[in-house]
């Protein structure tokens, strides 16, 4: 299987290249086969799959709004105002699951579904028991759910008042988190507070690519970052206060990582990188110390005194927020997709969009050596995520790791035999972390079928099931990576 899979991959590219000949595929070390307990799953998020969007009394979210006002910044023109229709085709993706086999679903709560202004003294029935039907569907045929809180579905009530621009988003959130665990809590055991907060803060309020399309890097980011963590924090501290007795959930903060690796194989450039892009988000929840990484916190502040300021561009934490944020997860979910490689800034310009402010002074390329996905930051660099592990290990006294989001994007087709490779590799790298040691417990790819991607609408195919768009009831047929996907988690083995 492995050498025909190769094979194919080797045709793909041209006979002259092949993956393994440029060292982007992974080779396996120690023990071949999954520990017994760990858990395979697959992902998706309401305003990517639900449509739907305004059926029931839903109110409108920032990327409803986005989509509607701005077709243009979407590649195709297209929206998610139907979509693959899991709002009224729910069975239809509970039929795949099935099939799949999987051990959990990881899927998104749209808060103006169940509060369609975002404050919860206005409630929507109807979408309440939308949710609790698929809870109840997935619990029934034995599939964990796993639930998002919040995947980037702002009400634009409360966008109205600055989102995670105002602090006063952390007590709606609050609000929204305390009706979330008193409506499913009793069902639901596996909780994701904000996702991706990098994303959101650096799309959503730095470089302005996403709704709500500000644009203030180095500003509005960070004041972002400060929101996210305290909404984070407290609402962790909430739910062990008032609900774990009865409930004993666990909650996690689900961060999107590149691995970083240093061109100059310079151990102290990646250290310093990986606190910009990953500590920003880690280093106050799970480092023993809290707050933001020293570095951080010492390059914003002296680069915000230069250019004249009164003070850093980075809001400090302080002490109470620092205690409440330091601990606030059970686990560390993590979305990994691809590796970057850096070099000191020196006056070069930045063309990376994901890494576009000048306090991290590195600039990023890809490794063009290796595969490229449909999306043009996708490259296929396994090694990146074992050693991303290695250094979660080393970093955060080895806190248990679930792998929330991984996935390959293409053009469409069933043959997707690079999807199989990435996530075969992927599952490698994971493997051999775990015989390194690494404390992950379970893999939840990105994504169960395909869906709207953002910006990119549906020109990039995460999925493992195709959705034929033409159709009144939206089929979804598998893709050669279900086959493949099906066969580990009913084996629990990579190598069946
Ligand atoms: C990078 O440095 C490490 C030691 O810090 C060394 O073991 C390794 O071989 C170096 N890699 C390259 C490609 O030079
Ligand atoms: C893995 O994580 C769990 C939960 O955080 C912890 O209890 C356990 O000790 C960790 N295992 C190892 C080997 O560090
Ligand atoms: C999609 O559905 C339409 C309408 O039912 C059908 O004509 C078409 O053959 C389907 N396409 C695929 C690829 O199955």
């Amino acid at each position: 299987m492995w050498s025909l899979l190769l094979f194919v991959i080797i045709g793909l590219f041209g006979s002259e290249i092949s993956v393994d000949a440029l060292n982007c595929t992974i080779r396996p070390k120690g023990n071949p086969k999954f520990p017994k307990n760990f858990k395979f799953g697959v992902a998706s998020s309401a305003f990517q799959i639900e449509g739907a969007w305004n059926a029931d009394g839903k109110g409108l979210s920032v990327w409803e709004e986005f989509t509607h006002k701005y077709p243009d910044l979407i590649k195709d023109g297209s929206n998610a105002d139907d979509s693959v229709e899991s709002y009224r085709l729910f069975d239809s993706d509970l039929k795949i699951l099935k099939d799949l086999g999987v051990d959990h679903y990881r899927f998104s709560i749209a808060w103006p579904r169940i509060f369609p202004t975002g404050s919860v003294h206005l409630r929507n029935q109807k979408g309440i028991d939308y949710y609790n039907d698929v809870i109840d569907k997935l619990l029934a045929n034995g599939i964990e759910p796993i639930v998002t809180m919040f995947h980037w579905e702002m009400p634009v009530e409360l966008q109205k008042f600055g989102g995670f621009s105002n602090s006063l988003i952390i007590e709606q959130f609050l609000d929204y988190a305390e009706e979330l665990f008193k409506l499913f809590g009793d069902r639901v055991k596996t909780w994701l507070t904000i996702n991706e907060p990098k994303e959101l803060c650096k799309a959503g309020y730095g470089n302005g690519r996403s709704p709500p399309s500000i644009v203030a890097p180095g500003v509005g980011d960070y004041l972002c970052f400060t929101n996210v963590l305290k909404a984070h924090g407290a609402t962790y501290r909430m739910y062990r206060e008032k609900f774990y007795e009865k409930q004993r959930g666990r909650i996690g903060l689900p961060c999107n990582v590149n691995y970083l690796y240093s061109k100059a194989n310079n151990t102290d450039e990646v250290a310093k990188a990986m606190d910009f892009e990953f500590g920003l988000m880690a280093h106050p929840v799970y480092s023993k110390t809290g707050d933001f990484p020293p570095t951080v916190l010492k390059d914003v502040e002296k680069n915000s005194l230069a250019e004249g300021r009164k003070r850093s561009r980075l809001p400090r934490l302080g002490k109470y927020w620092t205690s409440v944020i330091k601990g606030s997860s059970d686990f560390l979910a993590l979305n990994y997709y691809t590796a970057l490689q850096i070099e000191p800034l020196a006056g070069q310009v930045n063309a990376d969009p994901l890494f576009d402010d000048k306090d991290s002074s590195f600039v990023t390329s890809m490794f063009e050596n290796c595969p490229r996905a449909a999306s043009v930051w996708l490259y296929f660099v396994p090694q990146g995520l074992e050693d991303l592990l290695k250094y979660i290990r080393d970093k955060f006294d080895n806190i248990e790791v679930k792998i929330t989001e991984n996935g390959w994007s293409d053009a469409g087709g069933r043959d997707d035999y690079m999807r199989i490779e990435y996530h075969k590799n992927h599952m490698q790298a994971i493997l051999n972390a775990i015989n390194d040691g690494c404390n992950v417990t379970s893999y939840g790819p990105w994504s169960l079928m395909d869906s709207f991607e953002f910006t990119m609408g549906y020109t990039e195919k995460f999925g493992f099931y195709a959705v034929n768009m033409t159709s009144p009831n939206k089929e979804r047929t598998p893709k050669k990576s279900a086959e493949y996907y099906k066969k580990i988690n009913y084996e629990k083995d990579l190598y069946v």
